[in-house]
């Protein structure tokens, strides 16, 4: 599938993912902005920024924003939310800036095991001394959140394959080899856990899902009924009547770096 393809998953709900399932994760982004130093004065790349909210973060941090994704429904609602970023429609393989322009550059569970160009690009557009945090899906660290995943695999055998490839990253020393290949030097791997604050009531995680790229997959071979029930019944279990649905999840990153 071409990278041009991503836009007919990612970009279909883009509304609900930006507003009901992007939001829930910013646990995330502030930790590892943060940890990767975005801030005051630098010049910062978030590649496969999706609806933009990391890379709004990035702007409140002080930050001059560039960011990148294929999916230009999801670029409309980033370039709403950050009028003055630099916000281009492209694929992570092929960067349209020039070598060594950013201090800082981060993705957000959007390079993947098979992406290691896009890891080599990431190196080429950072200046010497410049930082890159990843994040993804860890593989040793069990959360009601990977519940789901086993859900969706089990109504879409095509997205069980696609998801063994793209987890790959998270395997032992994969993340660490893939920087090393593109000369940066990985630093330690660090976990996240936080709550997906899901909503008032399962129906309104229910819909938020649906917006997914994998989801998409998964509606085009069962069906939405099949893929909402899927979904419906493993988050009824979690909801509570006075908190509403909380879902436990796990995010690891690492913030490596360019040589000086
Ligand atoms: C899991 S989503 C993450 C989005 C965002 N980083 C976030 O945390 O909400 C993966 C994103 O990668 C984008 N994507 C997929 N393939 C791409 C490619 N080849 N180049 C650029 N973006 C791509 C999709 O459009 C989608 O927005």
């Amino acid at each position: 599938m071409g990278w041009e393809e991503a836009d007919k998953g990612w970009g279909a709900r883009a509304k609900d993912w930006a507003y009901l399932m992007e939001s829930t994760w910013w646990p995330e982004f502030d930790r590892v902005l943060r940890d990767a130093g975005v801030g005051e004065g630098g010049r910062h790349l978030d590649v496969c920024c999706g609806s933009g909210l990391a890379a709004q973060m990035a702007a409140w941090r002080g930050a001059e924003v560039c960011a990148l994704d294929a999916s230009e429904r999801l670029l409309n609602i980033a370039r709403a939310r950050t009028p003055e970023a630099d916000i281009r429609h492209g694929d992570m393989h092929d960067l349209p800036w020039g070598d060594g322009v950013f201090d800082t550059a981060t993705s957000f569970r959007g390079i993947w095991g098979p992406n290691q160009q896009a890891v080599d690009e990431v190196a080429r557009v950072l200046r010497p001394g410049g930082t890159f945090g990843v994040s993804f899906f860890p593989m040793d660290a069990p959360s009601a959140w990977d519940d789901w995943w086993v859900a969706i695999a089990r109504v879409s055998e095509h997205e069980q394959a696609q998801s063994a490839a793209l987890g790959s990253i998270a395997e032992s020393g994969r993340v660490e080899e893939m920087c090393e290949a593109a000369g940066l030097v990985p630093g330690e791997r660090r976990l996240i856990r936080f709550e997906i604050e899901g909503g008032p009531e399962v129906e309104d995680f229910v819909r938020a899902t649906l917006s997914a790229g994998p989801t998409w997959t998964a509606i085009n071979e069962r069906g939405q009924d099949d893929v909402e029930e899927a979904t419906r019944r493993l988050f009824e279990p979690m909801w509570d009547p006075e908190v509403g649905l909380r879902i436990g999840t796990a995010v690891e990153y690492l913030v490596a770096t360019k040589p000086e």
